[in-house]
């Protein structure tokens, strides 16, 4: 039999225990990652993607990317059937000048998170239209670098990890398949010069020659 004073000072134990329990499961459930607060919506992606939205200053994307995202020249990547991942990444990018570009730098930064997903879910849907290989002279070195890189330089095959057919892998490779060589070997360059940075990418194109970009770009343009 317990007195009351004992009594109670077992109540106080029990609802002190009680509490500490409740305050470190709420503390658990704080902790935990926010569900994913955004959802995709792919048709008001295609809207702004097409229309843009003149009250908040933001171009319409086909006037450069073409519509459904196989735009007409290589001056504008192709970005139909692009991740979703990393049309997102690419975006946040521009946007912070991570990755430095005028004219994407402009196009982004009034986009917000709710648009960047939106716009990524519905590019990612689309197809994109391959192009050719056009130089004859070059597309046997081209496929060997892409099929197999170059042992002595120590390139790796770039089919490794954007795919035999360049499809790449979602959220983690590009698709680079059946873009415009123009665009690739821009950005060959760019990940050579350090411009763009990728820690990965700019490891493999430091090793490449002029021609080795030229030659595999205007292999990857065919393959789909
Ligand atoms: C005035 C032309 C123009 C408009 C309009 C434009 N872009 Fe671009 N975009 C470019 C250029 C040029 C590049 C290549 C940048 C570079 O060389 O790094 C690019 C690159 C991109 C890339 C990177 C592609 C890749 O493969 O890495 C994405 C993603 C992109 N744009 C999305 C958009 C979206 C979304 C919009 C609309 C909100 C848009 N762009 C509007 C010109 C444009
Ligand atoms: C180890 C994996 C890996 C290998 C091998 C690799 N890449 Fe990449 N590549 C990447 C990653 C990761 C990115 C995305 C970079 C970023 O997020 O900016 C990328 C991006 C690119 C881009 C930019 C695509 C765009 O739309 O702007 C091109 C072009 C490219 N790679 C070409 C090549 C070529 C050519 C080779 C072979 C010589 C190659 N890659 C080998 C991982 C790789």
């Amino acid at each position: 039999m317990f007195s009351n004073s004992q009594n109670s000072i077992f109540k106080i134990i029990q609802v002190g225990f009680l509490s500490l329990i409740i305050s470190v499961s709420a503390w658990t459930l704080a902790a935990e990652p926010a569900p994913a607060a955004i959802k995709a919506d792919a048709a008001a992606g295609e809207a702004l993607y097409g229309n843009g939205d003149s009250t908040r200053g933001i171009t319409a994307c086909v006037s450069c990317h073409g519509a459904a995202g196989n735009s007409g020249s290589g001056t504008w990547p192709k970005l139909a059937g692009q991740h979703a991942a990393y049309i997102r990444n690419q975006l946040k990018h521009f946007k912070s000048g991570e990755r430095a570009n005028g004219v994407m730098m402009g196009m982004s930064m009034a986009l917000t998170e709710q648009d960047i997903t939106n716009i990524s879910a519905y590019l990612s849907k689309q197809v994109i239209k391959p192009g050719t290989a056009k130089n004859k002279d070059t597309i046997t070195l081209g496929q060997s670098i892409y099929r197999g890189g170059i042992a002595a330089k120590g390139v790796p095959a770039c089919a490794g990890c954007h795919g035999p057919a360049g499809a790449g892998i979602p959220d983690q490779f590009p698709q680079v398949g059946g873009q415009w060589a123009d665009y690739t070997e821009a950005q060959l360059v760019a990940l050579r010069a350090g411009a763009r940075k990728n820690v990965q990418m700019n490891a493999i194109a430091a090793k490449l020659s002029d021609l080795e970009m030229k030659a595999v770009a205007d292999y990857i343009a065919g393959i789909h």
